[in-house]
């Protein structure tokens, strides 16, 4: 099958691959600027861009509160270094098409859509939870296109349904991931394991969904690894897939090296759902952390940064006995006891780090060519 184009509203992505955006610092500039260079479309996560390594000189001032954390969501979703990501992720990719993933559950979602519209983002991703509001949030930047992440048919009606509605506007494409995928879920902890919520079978009635609205691309998400699984995601009808942990295997990827070895030495039985302060299940590797959340031991929680509006200032994260915002930032920072590891479930299979070159030749053409 040869793989074609496709485009999110006025934008044209050569090949049919994005890659996810991977809060706290795991796709960047980068990783997102150069998946763009290669004709993929890159994506850059709003999420903790305050803990961005270069924040100290974005401003000339210190944007960091207790422990060295962005105080407040104002700082932990730190504009100027948005900013920053961007201006060095378009010196690597020019005029590319090049994207923003915004989490919904997120504190000031609105504020931080129009930081990445001002950016430079000509996409916006949307997911964890289902985005009634984006339109009005991007009202001003009617040029950026909106794609919302959902889970089932039903949920890219009531988008439709609303959108069209309050602003007579319909979803540039829709993302629809399934229980494989990295990160948080959009499924409770006992319906990522049933069958008829796996990717194959939520993918049809989502592209059959989006036929009554015109002329929408679906994107496949969760689980895709190779190019035969791309070929397959086609054949059941998408138009382009997306992919996190398989890029987190890049030499650009923004991640730290020691969050590489991480995912590179786990395993299928490392690899887990754990419980979110978001309100989702969440996959990552069983490490350390797990085993001191469990004895008690583990990093205090103590709300800095107000990162996701579903914790409700820490109460959520004393709940499932860890801090979100903190326990990714060790992770960005390669700290192994403290850090949590965010992966999707194939990430086992992960056994070398290449270019992001080298990998989209891989998936447009097939591992031996
Ligand atoms: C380390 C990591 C961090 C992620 N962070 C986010 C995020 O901040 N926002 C989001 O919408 N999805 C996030 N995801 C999900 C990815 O964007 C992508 O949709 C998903 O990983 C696809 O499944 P795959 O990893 O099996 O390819 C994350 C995934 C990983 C592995």
């Amino acid at each position: 099958m040869e793989f074609k184009s496709f485009k999110i509203g006025k934008y044209t992505i050569e090949k049919p691959i994005v890659q996810g955006g991977m809060g706290v610092g795991i796709s960047w500039d980068q990783l997102a600027g150069n998946v763009s260079l290669e004709g993929g479309l890159g994506v850059i996560s709003a999420v903790g861009t305050g803990v961005y390594k270069h924040r100290k000189y974005l401003d000339g001032k210190e944007m960091v509160g207790k422990e060295h954390r962005p105080l407040e969501a104002i700082n932990f979703y730190s504009y100027p270094a948005l900013k920053k990501i961007f201006e060095n992720a378009r010196e690597i990719c020019g005029d590319r098409p090049l994207a923003c993933n915004v989490l919904y559950a997120q504190s000031e979602y609105d504020r931080v859509v129009q930081d990445a519209c001002k950016a430079g983002a000509d996409i916006i991703i949307t997911g964890a939870g289902l985005p009634l509001t984006m339109p009005e949030a991007a009202k001003d930047y009617p040029d950026v296109a909106l794609v919302p992440i959902v889970s089932t048919a039903k949920a890219l009606r009531i988008l439709c349904r609303r959108w069209k509605k309050t602003h007579n506007r319909l979803p540039d494409a829709v993302i629809v991931e399934g229980p494989l995928s990295g990160g948080h879920q959009g499924f409770k902890y006992e319906d990522c394991f049933l069958p008829e919520n796996q990717l194959e079978e939520i993918l049809p009635p989502v592209v059959e969904e989006a036929k009554n609205w015109g002329s929408m691309p679906v994107i496949a998400a969760g689980g895709v690894w190779d190019h035969d699984d791309i070929v397959r995601m086609m054949e059941l009808g998408a138009d382009a897939v997306q992919m996190g942990t398989r890029f987190i295997g890049t030499v650009e990827c923004d991640a730290n090296d020691v969050f590489k070895q991480v995912i590179l030495d786990s395993t299928e039985d490392t690899i887990k759902l754990f419980k979110s302060p978001v309100g989702y299940p969440a996959r990552g590797v069983k490490t350390n952390l797990h085993k001191s959340i469990e004895e008690g031991t583990a990093p205090k929680v103590a709300c800095i940064s107000n990162c996701v509006a579903p914790c409700h200032r820490g109460e959520e994260a004393k709940v499932v006995g860890y801090c979100i915002a903190d326990r990714l930032t060790d992770a960005y920072d390669g700290l192994i006891d403290t850090g949590l590891f965010f992966t999707g479930a194939h990430g086992y299979r992960l056994n070398e780090i290449i270019t992001v070159k080298e990998l989209m030749d891989k998936l447009m053409n097939g591992e031996d060519t």
